[in-house]
């Protein structure tokens, strides 16, 4: 390992990362890594590649070159569902609620990896972090504004108990107000202990909570910083930022 890498051990460690769809490469050699508590951001216009990302590191895509190294050992060959049982989550961007489940159905199938009798010390704490279920435990999901089900795919995914949690755009489709808390609950997640890969086309914000941040351009790691560091670049605001 490079002597400047060695700050604290690596959650994620994704290197010179090929993936794409059938013959069609859309990722070329991604470089990044995630310090154990960290939020990092990835940030890029639509189409940029951050979804396929995301696939790519919970086993969903096979890469086509390159490595992921989650938690110090290869993800090659693990499936998403083993993936999730040693601590890695990823929250779709689709969300994948079960709609007409309540919040409590919908949590206890997040909860599939756990011993028999851990659920409700989880469930518990998913209520603290968002009252709203709580309240609303017997509702069915598909009856739910948008910050409501993201909030309940976020908890879905807190009742397995992840070390490394992938949220794809959790603020698409949000108004600003409920962005802002949805963003701030990652933030509560992540002084848990959680490190969180946070994929955002919403730039400004992403940038706000993250401790460092990539940009994605047509499927290249173009920059990389701390989140303010990017935040204040000219070059990330006039691109990204609308600035
Ligand atoms: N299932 C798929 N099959 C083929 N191409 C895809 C698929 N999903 C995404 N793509 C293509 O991959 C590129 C990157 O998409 P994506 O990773 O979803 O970007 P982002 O999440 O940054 O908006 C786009 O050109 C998109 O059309
Ligand atoms: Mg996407």
């Amino acid at each position: 390992m490079p002597k400047t890498e060695a700050r604290t051990a690596d959650m994620l460690r994704i290197e010179k990362l090929c993936c794409g769809y059938g013959r069609m490469q859309i990722l070329h050699d991604i470089d990044l890594r995630l310090g154990e508590g960290e939020i990092v951001a990835l940030v890029g216009a639509n189409g940029a590649g951050k979804t396929t990302t995301l696939r790519a590191v919970c086993g969903q895509l096979r890469p086509m070159s390159g490595t992921i190294t989650f938690a110090g050992a290869s993800t090659a060959g693990r499936r998403p569902d083993q993936l999730v049982r040693d601590g890695l989550v990823h929250v779709p961007e689709d969300r994948a609620l079960f709609g007409t489940l309540t919040v409590e159905e919908n949590l206890r199938m997040g909860a599939w990896t756990r011993a028999p009798g851990e659920a409700a010390a989880s469930m518990r704490e998913v209520f603290e972090l968002f009252p709203v279920l709580g309240e609303r435990r017997a509702q069915v999901a598909q009856t739910f504004s948008g910050g409501q089900q993201q909030m309940l795919a976020i908890g879905r995914a807190l009742m397995a108990r992840p070390r490394l949690l992938l949220l794809d755009e959790p603020s698409t489709g949000l108004a600003p107000k409920l962005t802002w808390s949805v963003l701030d609950a990652v933030k509560r997640i992540r002084d848990t202990g959680v490190s969180v890969l946070l994929v955002e086309q919403n730039a400004k914000q992403a940038l706000g909570i993250a401790d460092r941040a990539y940009v994605l351009e047509s499927g290249s790691t173009v920059l990389h910083g701390t989140g303010a560091e990017l935040a204040g670049s000219a070059e990330v605001r006039k691109a990204y930022l609308g600035l």
